[in-house]
C-alpha cells in the first residue's frame, strides 16, 4: 500500500457514483507540486462538474463530504475552481513508514493476476560486432525483466537474435575468399567481423557506383524546382515554406551524395581493396547466392554455419558478462525455419494470407503495404519467423503477453505483426512494441567513432569502466580503498553509468552520448545515486551500528522535521513508481524516481542530525531512515540492473 493508492479507494466509491469511468477520474489524484498545496491534489471535480451541471467546487465539496477521510488526512482543502488538497496526518504517515522499515519490498504489493510475460529483448544479429545500438534493447529489456518479475509476473527473457539472415550469406562468401587463416585460428570472431567488413564494404561500393549518377540526377531535378518556385510568383509566405521544404530535400541529397562519394573513395583510396573491387564486381550477389545455399540446406555451407554460430554466441556472452545481462532463452532465427511452412500454410488456410505478384502476402485494411510472409522466391522472411515465434511462445510458454524491445524504426513491421497475430487466433495475446529512438553522437547523427564505424559495444563497456576507475582514484586523494574495491567500484560506477544514461532517458527519444555527463557524481547519473546509497551505509559504518539488529528493535518512527517527512513521502511512493512502470513500460519513471529520493536524503541529511541527535528516540528514528533510504536506492538500482557498491 501507499498512501496514494490508500487516498484512491477512499475516493473510489464516491467518484463511482459520478462517473462510469472511475479509473480516468482517479488518475486525476496525484502528488501535489508544491508542497504549500499539502500532499496531494485531486483535480478531478473540474472535469466532473461539467456533464453533471454542477458548479465545480460545489461537487468538490460533495466529493469531499461523502468520503471518510478523518484518520488520514488532515481536514481537505477546497481552492480555486475546485482543486481538493490533501495533506497525510503525520501519524498516519508514521504507521505507514513503520511498516515499511521491516518490509523488503519497501511498501510495493505484488500484482493481483500474475501473467506469463516474453520480454523479446538485445536480439542482435550475430556474425556482425554488436554496437552501441545494441546497448538500448539490451538495457532497458534487462531493467523491464528485473521490475515485472519483482511485481510477481512470471518472466521469460528471451534473445531473439538474428543467426539466419543475410549476413551469414557474406561471412561465408568471405570465408571462402579472403579468410586470413592465422587470424581466424587466432581469433575466429574477430576475423569473421573482418570478413563481414569487408564484404559488405565491397557490395556498398558497387552500389554506391551505380548510384550516383542518379543521385546526381535526383540533386539537379531538386535545385530545379528550387529554381522554378523562386521564379513562380508564390506569396512570401508560403513561398519560404516551400522553400524551406524544397531545400531541406536538396540538402538531405547531397548527405547521400557524400556519403556515397565517401564509400567509393574509401574503397579507390586503397590499393589492395580496389583491387579487389574489381575482381568482384558482382559480390552482392554472390554473398546472396551463399544465403540462398546455406537456407536450402546446402551442406558445405551448413557445416560452415555450424563452425560459426557458436564463435559468434560465445562474442556475444563475453559482451552480456560485462554488462551482467542474461536470457532465459535465446532462441534465434534458425530455430523457427523448421516451422515456417506450415505457418504459411495455415495462413493460406484461413483466408489470411494470400498470393500476390508470387508472394504470398497478408493484406491488412488502413495499411498500405501488405506483410510479406513469403518471398516471390519461396523464401521466408522476418515476419514470417515473427510469426513462428508468437506461436512457438504462446504454445510452449503459454504467453499472456509479448514485449518487443526493439528500436521505434521497425514500428510498421510491429504494427502488421501484431495485426496479423491477432487475426490468426492470437487475439488474447497482449503484444507491445517497447519502442526506443537512436544513440546519438555530439554532432546529432547516430554515434560514430572517428573511423566512421558505429562503436563497438565491447571496447565501449571497457572505456566505461577504465574512464570510471580514474573518477573512482580522483574521489578518493587519501586512498581509502584498497585496490580491489577501487576495480569494483569502477565497474559498478562505469557499466552503471552507461546503463543509468541510457535509462533515464525518455525511451522513445534519441539521446546524445556524454562520456563527462554519465560518469559525474553529481546531477541524475547512477554514480550521484550510487554514492547517496554509499553514504548512507557509511554512517553506520562510522556509528558502528549493525542494521540488522537496528531494524528488529522496531523503535517508533518519528517525523519532527519537515525534510524527514519529505522524505518518506518520497520513499513511499515506491509502490506507485513501479505500478506506473508496468503500464508504460518506462524504466526513466524509476531513475527519476530514484533520483528524488537521493535529493530528499541529502535535504534530510543536511537539515537534520543522524549520529550527533541527543535524543535518542530520534536518533534510531533517523536512523531507521538512513536504512530505508539506502535499502530503497538499493533495491530501486538493482530493479535496473545497476549495482550498487557498499562503499565508494
Ligand atoms: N534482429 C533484429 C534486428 O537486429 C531484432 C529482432 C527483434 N525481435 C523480433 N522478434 N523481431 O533488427
Amino acid at each position: 500500500m501507499t498512501a496514494l493508492s490508500e487516498i484512491k479507494e477512499r475516493f473510489r466509491p464516491a467518484l463511482a457514483n459520478l462517473t462510469a469511468d472511475v479509473e480516468a477520474a482517479l488518475a486525476m489524484i496525484r502528488p501535489a507540486q508544491d508542497a504549500k498545496f499539502g500532499d496531494f491534489q485531486a483535480n478531478c471535480a473540474m472535469s466532473l462538474a461539467k456533464p453533471l451541471g454542477k458548479a465545480p467546487r460545489e461537487l468538490a465539496q460533495q466529493i469531499v463530504d461523502s468520503i471518510q477521510l478523518n484518520d488520514l488526512c488532515e481536514p481537505p482543502e477546497i481552492v480555486g475552481p475546485g482543486f481538493i488538497n490533501l495533506r497525510l496526518k503525520s501519524d498516519w504517515l508514521e504507521a505507514l513508514v513503520q511498516k515499511l522499515v521491516g518490509d523488503e519490498r519497501i511498501g510495493c504489493d505484488s500484482v493481483a493476476e500474475p501473467k506469463t510475460v516474453v520480454v523479446d529483448y538485445s536480439s542482435p544479429n550475430v556474425a556482425k560486432p554488436m554496437h552501441v545500438g545494441h546497448l538500448r534493447s539490451s538495457v532497458i529489456g534487462a531493467s523491464l525483466c528485473h521490475i515485472l518479475r519483482f511485481a510477481g509476473h512470471k518472466v521469460i527473457s528471451d534473445n531473439h537474435i538474428g543467426d539466419w539472415g543475410t549476413q551469414f550469406g557474406m561471412i561465408i562468401f568471405g570465408y571462402q575468399n579472403f579468410v586470413d587463416r592465422a587470424a581466424y585460428e587466432a581469433d575466429p570472431v574477430g576475423e569473421l567481423a573482418r570478413l563481414y567488413r569487408l564484404v559488405n564494404q565491397l557490395a556498398d561500393y558497387h552500389d554506391a557506383k551505380q548510384k550516383l549518377p542518379q543521385l546526381d540526377e535526383l540533386i539537379a531535378t531538386a535545385e530545379a524546382r528550387i529554381t522554378a518556385a523562386e521564379q513562380s510568383g508564390e506569396e512570401p509566405k508560403s513561398l519560404k515554406k516551400t522553400l524551406k521544404k524544397l531545400r531541406g530535400d536538396l540538402d538531405g541529397l547531397r548527405e547521400t551524395r557524400q556519403s556515397t562519394e565517401s564509400k567509393i573513395r574509401a574503397v579507390d583510396s586503397d590499393e589492395s581493396l580496389a583491387a579487389l573491387a574489381t575482381e568482384y564486381p558482382n559480390i552482392a550477389r554472390q554473398a546472396r547466392d551463399e544465403t540462398a545455399k546455406l537456407h536450402a540446406g546446402d551442406e558445405t555451407n551448413r557445416r560452415l554455419w555450424d563452425e560459426f554460430l557458436p564463435e559468434c554466441l560465445k562474442a556475444l556472452d563475453a559482451v552480456y558478462q560485462k554488462l551482467g545481462v542474461t536470457f532465459d532463452r535465446t532462441l534465434g532465427e534458425s530455430f523457427y525455419q523448421p516451422l515456417m511452412a506450415d505457418v504459411v500454410a495455415d495462413l493460406k488456410s484461413s483466408g489470411l494470407a494470400s498470393d500476390s505478384e508470387g508472394a504470398v502476402c497478408v493484406f491488412i485494411e488502413g495499411n498500405d503495404a501488405p506483410f510479406i510472409v513469403q518471398k516471390s522466391d519461396g523464401a521466408f522472411n522476418y515476419a514470417t519467423t515473427d510469426l513462428a515465434t508468437i506461436r512457438y511462445r504462446v504454445n510452449e510458454f503459454s504467453a499472456d503477453a509479448m514485449l518487443y524491445v526493439v528500436d521505434t524504426r521497425q514500428s510498421e513491421h510491429f504494427k502488421l505483426l501484431f495485426e496479423t497475430a491477432k487475426r490468426w487466433g492470437y487475439d488474447g495475446v497482449d503484444f507491445r512494441h517497447v519502442n526506443f529512438g537512436t544513440v546519438l553522437g555530439d554532432d546529432g547523427r547516430p554515434f560514430k567513432t572517428r573511423s566512421g564505424d558505429t562503436v563497438g559495444l565491447e571496447s565501449l563497456l571497457d572505456e566505461a569502466v577504465s574512464r570510471a576507475y580514474d573518477v573512482v582514484i580522483e574521489n578518493d586523494p587519501n586512498g581509502e580503498l584498497d585496490e580491489d574495491t577501487r576495480r569494483n567500484v569502477a565497474q559498478a560506477v562505469g557499466i552503471g553509468g552507461i546503463k543509468y544514461a541510457d535509462l533515464h532517458h525518455n525511451r522513445e527519444s534519441d539521446y546524445v552520448f556524454s562520456w563527462d555527463k554519465m560518469l559525474a557524481r553529481t546531477g541524475d547519473t547512477a554514480a550521484y545515486i550510487q554514492y547517496a546509497n554509499a553514504r548512507t551505509n557509511g554512517i553506520f559504518r562510522k556509528g558502528g551500528i549493525d542494521r540488522k539488529s537496528l531494524r528488529q528493535t522496531n523503535s517508533k518512527i518519528i517525523l519532527s522535521h519537515p525534510s524527514e517527512r519529505a522524505l518518506v513521502l518520497q520513499i513511499q511512493s515506491f509502490g506507485d513508481v513501479i505500478s506506473s512502470i508496468l503500464t508504460e513500460l518506462r524504466p526513466n519513471l524509476l531513475t527519476q524516481f530514484l533520483f528524488e529520493t537521493a535529493n530528499s536524503f541529502s535535504a534530510f541529511f543536511r537539515d537534520c542530525h543522524v549520529l550527533n541527535e541527543e535524543d535518542e528516540s530520534l536518533r534510531t528514528s533517523r536512523l531507521l531512515l538512513c536504512d530505508l533510504t539506502s535499502r530503497t536506492l538499493r533495491l530501486g538500482l538493482t530493479l535496473l540492473g545497476i549495482d550498487a557498491p557498499e562503499r565508494m
